[in-house]
């Protein structure tokens, strides 16, 4: 019989920080690796406890991680959510010896302050929108005054998706700077804003395994950040995903390569940060090329559930290499299969829901389909119970993309819930161009 011979310079011992579909997707992505390591993770789910041990601290509690980690004798710990980053739990961990993936507090302000990343992307030429940056608000307004309109209005700060606001009257603009400035509508992360030209054309998601100077950029993907069909509504956390976006040529990426993401790295490293993790770039394809709107110092949540499903490298390598430093002539294998995911939401998400709602989800998957859980909690009878606005992420790998959709949303229109909710036009925009 094969058998597959483990790697042994590969750790065995691996521990996972976060609770969403995101640490779900790679949970199950290093749990693949051929040398079956132990996979915890903190503080994990429901459905994430079917595929590792879920140790309860929190994601953003830095000092109860890092006793967890060194309790447990973890090897290698792979960071999900910003908050951590931001809060220098990758170099608390690094300082006690143990290796991570996730960039530290330094890298991490790429995400964590809009202003900071833009000052970078302008210093280095890298194509964003114009921009100027205000803590009062005569200056912000006067400013306003001189662009035109759709114009972007930003809080500094991390603001789980929910800081920017694109106005399209004067009015919604000025309202949108008092209230970020002066309201505290944002809280601390309010009180620094950006205005920023609006950018138009498609978006897509672009996440690059970084390690120093070196890159490898992962299958492109596109999200639908709105809670609403044909993009209407408040914007969410993601509420679908599929990869390929095809709207990104071959050509296209090889710009996007050359003109952004060596830029970046390269930008990042020259600031001294040593930055191991993921870069993921929200990009606009606007009619004169594509333009950043956003860092992310993490991967995305749900474009992870569609990105790591086609890579054919053993994940675990892969990230372990770029902590490791040893990144360089690591050579990516891509799937040819289309990968869609499906966010399935509490109803009334982003606003106000309710949590408890059992869910019942489907005794058989067919073939190529994953669900992953992100808020979702297990009640006293042991069913599966709501737990969070996102809910579950069903992704669905197959030929082609329709074939993708149609398996995903099967599987979306099977799970028994009364309060889910899902956008019914995840991909819409590149089925249309099949
Ligand atoms: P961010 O938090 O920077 O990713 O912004 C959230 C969303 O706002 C983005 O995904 C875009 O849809 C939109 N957005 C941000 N900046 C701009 C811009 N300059 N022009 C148009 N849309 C933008
Ligand atoms: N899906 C967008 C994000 O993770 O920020």
């Amino acid at each position: 019989m094969f058998r597959r011979v483990a790697n042994s310079a590969l750790p065995q011992s691996i521990l996972v920080v976060g609770s969403g579909g995101r640490e779900h997707a790679l949970v199950r992505a290093v749990a693949a690796s051929p040398g079956r390591p132990r996979v915890l993770c903190a503080p994990g789910n429901a459905g994430i406890a079917d595929d590792a041990a879920c140790l309860p601290v929190a994601a953003d509690d830095v000092a109860g991680m890092v006793a967890l980690a060194r309790r447990e004798h973890i090897e290698f710990v792979i960071v999900g959510p910003e908050v951590p980053l931001s809060l220098g739990l990758a170099d608390r961990l690094r300082e006690a010896g143990i290796p991570v993936y996730g960039p530290g507090a330094d890298g991490a302000r790429l995400e964590a302050s809009k202003i900071f990343a833009k000052k970078l992307l302008l210093k280095h030429r890298i194509p964003t929108a114009a921009a100027d940056f205000f803590d009062a608000v005569t200056p912000a307004l006067d400013y306003l005054s001189t662009r035109s309109l759709p114009i972007v209005i930003k809080a500094d700060g991390l603001a789980a998706g929910k800081g920017v606001i694109v106005a399209t009257t004067r009015d919604e603009a000025e309202a949108a700077v008092r209230s970020m400035i002066e309201g505290g509508k944002f809280g601390a992360s309010g009180r620094q804003i950006l205005i920023e030209d609006c950018l138009f054309g498609e978006e897509t998601s672009i996440l690059v395994v970084v390690s120093g100077r070196d890159y490898v950029i992962l299958p492109t993907s596109q999200d639908h950040k709105r809670i609403g069909e044909d993009d209407t509504g408040p914007n969410t956390g993601g509420m679908g995903t599929y990869s390929p976006a095809e709207v990104v040529t071959p050509a296209l990426l090889e710009r996007i390569d050359r003109e952004i993401v060596g830029p970046s790295v390269q930008a990042i490293a020259s600031e001294g940060i040593d930055y191991r993790g993921t870069l993921f770039i929200g990009l606009m394809l606007t009619a004169g090329g594509p333009i950043v709107i956003e860092y992310n110092a993490r991967f995305g949540d749900p474009e992870t559930q569609v990105v790591l499903p086609r890579i054919e490298n053993d994940v675990l390598e892969l990230l372990w290499r770029a902590a490791r430093g040893a990144l360089a002539g690591t050579v990516l294998g891509t799937r040819s299969e289309h990968a869609m995911c499906v966010v399935v939401a509490a109803k009334g998400y982003p606003e106000a829901y309710a949590k408890g709602d059992v869910i019942r989800l489907p005794a058989k998957l067919p073939p190529g389909v994953a669900i992953y859980h992100a808020g979702t909690a297990r009640n006293a009878a042991g069913d599966y119970v709501m737990n969070g606005g996102r809910v579950l992420g069903v992704t669905a790998l197959a030929a082609g993309l329709r074939e993708a959709a149609a398996t995903a949303y099967a599987v979306c229109d099977a799970i028994e819930c009364p309060a889910k909710v899902y956008r019914r036009d995840i991909g819409a925009r590149q089925l249309r161009r099949l």
